[in-house]
């Protein structure tokens, strides 16, 4: 039998109630993780924790809008009341905001976008990084995007926030690696599967003037293998990048976009 790669471990992954986080939250917990999830709709925390624990993992779920300072607190709380410690925290949770030029962003909104994606990764990652520290062993993932590499127009917040992971991700890194602790991030290209990037679609094709079907197309075609990434297939990178597996992988961002950015 193959021995499971996170056996033990306690993951917090933020956005598991649908989309990439779901799909992490269900490959850690099948490769033993205790998985806690959360987001701010309960029925979806609710529907994944029970899916998790139907295909015999562990799981437990907290709801929380983490663009709230103590809402990131009370989640990591709530984590170590229920399962004693953080050994691996995912990143994840996020919205892509308004399809808006530059110039039309309502601030309140850039704040937003900002706040979930990169605040909130810097809040978590300040209150799990001692206790990994102490334990010299730890792994944080921060899901950025194509976009932090990519030029693409009408999405500022998000394109800042998700380049903003990557300079975080270096720097934590720089921080962890002589004390057992591990940063990377992963830049996933369009996994048209889920609501965000449904959502996102929707409004591209609106602004270009075009169909959805067309608009997608354009841009599938953009990429070398021509076709969306699968949740799945961010999820087993971020296994790899969560496991043993990349002991001596750190600072990193890999790219799981079907062959878009090269660097
Ligand atoms: N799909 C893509 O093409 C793509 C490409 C590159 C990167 N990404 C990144 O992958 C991550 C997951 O996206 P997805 O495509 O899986 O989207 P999704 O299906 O819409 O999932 C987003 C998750 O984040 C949660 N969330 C959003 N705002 C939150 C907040 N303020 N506080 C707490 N949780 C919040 C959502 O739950 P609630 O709404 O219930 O809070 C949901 O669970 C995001 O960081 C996204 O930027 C996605």
């Amino acid at each position: 039998m193959v021995p499971m790669l996170l056996k033990n471990q306690v993951a917090l992954i933020t956005g598991s109630g649908r989309g990439i986080g779901r799909a992490i939250a269900h490959l850690f917990a099948k490769e033993g993780a205790s998985a806690f999830l959360t987001a701010r709709t309960e029925k979806e925390l609710g529907a994944v924790a029970k899916e998790i624990a139907e295909n015999g993992g562990r799981a437990e779920y907290a709801m929380a809008d983490l663009t709230q300072e103590a809402a990131c607190t009370r989640v990591v709380a709530a984590v170590r009341e229920k399962f004693g410690r953080v050994d691996i925290l995912v990143n994840n949770a996020g919205h892509y905001g308004p399809v808006v030029p530059v110039e039309e962003y309502p601030l309140a909104e850039f704040d937003k976008v900002i706040a979930v994606h990169l605040r909130a990764a810097f809040l978590l990652s300040q209150l799990v990084l001692p206790e990994m520290y102490a334990r010299s062993s730890g792994v944080i993932l921060n899901i950025s995007s194509l976009s932090a590499k990519a030029a693409y127009a009408w999405g500022s917040a998000y394109a800042a926030a998700k380049a903003g992971l990557l300079g975080l991700t270096r720097v934590t890194a720089a921080e962890g690696a002589r004390k057992g602790v591990r940063v990377n991030a992963i830049c996933p290209g369009p996994v048209t599967e889920t609501y965000m990037s449904k959502e996102l679609a929707a409004d591209l094709a609106k602004r270009v003037g075009v169909s959805e079907q067309e608009q997608l197309a354009a841009f599938l075609n953009s990429l070398l293998q021509g076709r969306a990434q699968t949740a799945e297939e961010i999820a087993r990178a971020a296994l790899f990048l969560c496991s043993g597996q990349s002991s001596a992988i750190t600072g990193q961002s890999i790219n799981v976009d079907g062959g878009v950015a090269f660097y």
